[in-house]
């Protein structure tokens, strides 16, 4: 370990400054798995909509870190007696720590590959890495420790939920970081004050009542966050592109065509048969390295695929005023009349996503509700007592779209016949 003279600190766009105060939290900073964090963007391919969108896990990690940092201090400066103070360490690392596995371009990967990101972060955390020997120097049992309050495992439930609940470390970060670098002013809530009202109340974190403005206002950046910027259709359009050249090119793999191109870590990758070495090498510059050499592929669909992405000629999208088996059957008949296979170049987007939900007033498993403390000690959820809680809470009713290659989708197109072009438009 390295000697400690002094605090650490960071310039932070958003926090201004985070500081690091232990020698373990700069020394898990230095492991070349968390630096690896740099080359994958917290917003996967939002930049092709917002410009800005370029900040990485490692800044969005930083940010956690420091919320969660700030939220144990204020509850150590008024010695709070339900706050265990023994485990500010573990709750430092964990927040640090909680996004370690993901992998570039993340949502996509999943869904094509069945790799998960949890999943990893764990083999990233307890495995032989650098990551693991700077915690096993806390205490031989400190990474399994590390990793179950990351899998909300960890029997004390009042530290998984600092890191992960409806109001947590993690979300307060990324929304502040992703409305400041898409420019999405309205993304924007006044973290200060509900820093200053969280209080630690038996095995939860909740609310003093006085905060409740702060937190509808913190929801209410959700509610705008979630359908300005992360169901942007011009986002899902990329990422369906992208799904597409993973699902291609892994199609192509099993069929047994050889690449021009294909280094060890996306070979393994589409053989189910990653190594934590091998995943560590898997970035988004990897990934975009190969896409520009899949443009000179023999296959035209992957290379296709490759040329729109890079060159952000992507899918168009329509939204049709009611979706059914028969406007879909016309679309992939002209689609294959043109020559294209429609498995890849029609989709069907329905926006909906778990892990983006606004908010949630029933109970899950780990995702409590927000609970607000009254004056005289009792607890009440918070969309019981304000209007606007309860009006943006539950699932989100959403539109489907329609994504296809431009030509087909212009209006008067020789692809699309009049009255399916008037079906699209809900005419
Ligand atoms: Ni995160």
């Amino acid at each position: 370990m390295n000697a400690w003279p002094e605090e650490k600190v960071f310039k932070d766009p958003v926090h201004k400054y985070i500081y690091v105060q232990e020698p373990v939290i700069w020394d898990l900073i230095n492991t070349r798995e968390f630096q690896r964090l740099r080359r994958i963007r917290q917003l996967g391919t939002s930049y092709f909509t917002f410009h800005g969108a370029e900040h990485s896990r490692f800044s969005h990690s930083l940010g956690v870190y420091e919320i969660t940092r700030k939220i144990i201090s204020q509850f150590e400066r008024n010695r709070f007696e339900d706050w265990p103070e023994e485990e500010r360490l573990l709750c430092l690392c964990a927040a640090l720590l909680h996004d370690v596995g993901h992998g570039p371009f993340s949502h996509s990967i999943e869904t094509v590959f069945g790799e998960h990101h949890e999943e990893w972060t764990c083999r990233i955390v307890q495995g032989d890495t650098e990551v693991n020997r700077v915690l096993r120097s806390v205490d031989p049992s400190f990474p399994d420790r590390v990793a179950s309050v990351i899998c909300k495992t960890y029997p004390k439930e009042i530290v998984v939920s600092l890191v992960s609940s409806q109001l947590d470390a993690d979300r307060m970060d990324y929304l502040l970081r992703d409305a400041y670098c898409t420019g999405v002013n309205y993304g924007m809530f006044d973290l200060e004050r509900i820093l200053r009202v969280l209080r630690p109340y038996r095995e939860q974190i909740v609310v003093k009542e006085s905060g409740m403005h702060a937190v509808e206002d913190y929801l209410m950046s959700r509610y705008q966050m979630y359908w300005q910027v992360y169901f942007h259709p011009v986002t899902r359009s990329s990422e369906i592109v992208l799904r597409n050249i993973f699902t291609r090119a892994k199609q192509l793999y099993e069929e047994g065509r050889s690449f021009r191109f294909l280094p060890d870590p996306l070979r393994r990758l589409f053989e189910g048969a990653l190594d934590t070495e091998h995943y560590l090498m898997l970035d988004e510059a990897l990934a975009q390295t190969a896409f520009a050499m899949w443009m000179n592929e023999p296959d035209p669909v992957l290379s296709d695929l490759c040329r729109r992405f890079l060159q952000r000629k992507l899918f168009k999208y329509a939204t049709p005023a009611e979706l059914n088996d028969e406007l879909l059957d016309r679309l992939r008949e002209s689609i294959r009349r043109e020559g294209y296979d429609p498995a890849y170049y029609l989709q069907v987007d329905f926006p909906k996503d778990l892990s983006y939900d606004v908010y949630r007033s029933g109970s899950s498993t780990h995702r409590k509700p927000i609970y607000l403390l009254k004056r005289d000690g009792s607890l009440v959820e918070i969309s019981e007592v304000s209007d606007i809680v309860r009006s943006i809470s539950g699932t989100q009713s959403g539109k489907h779209h329609i994504y296809m290659p431009e030509p087909m989708l212009t209006p008067g197109s020789p692809f699309i016949t009049a009255e399916t072009e008037a079906w699209l438009k809900g005419e």
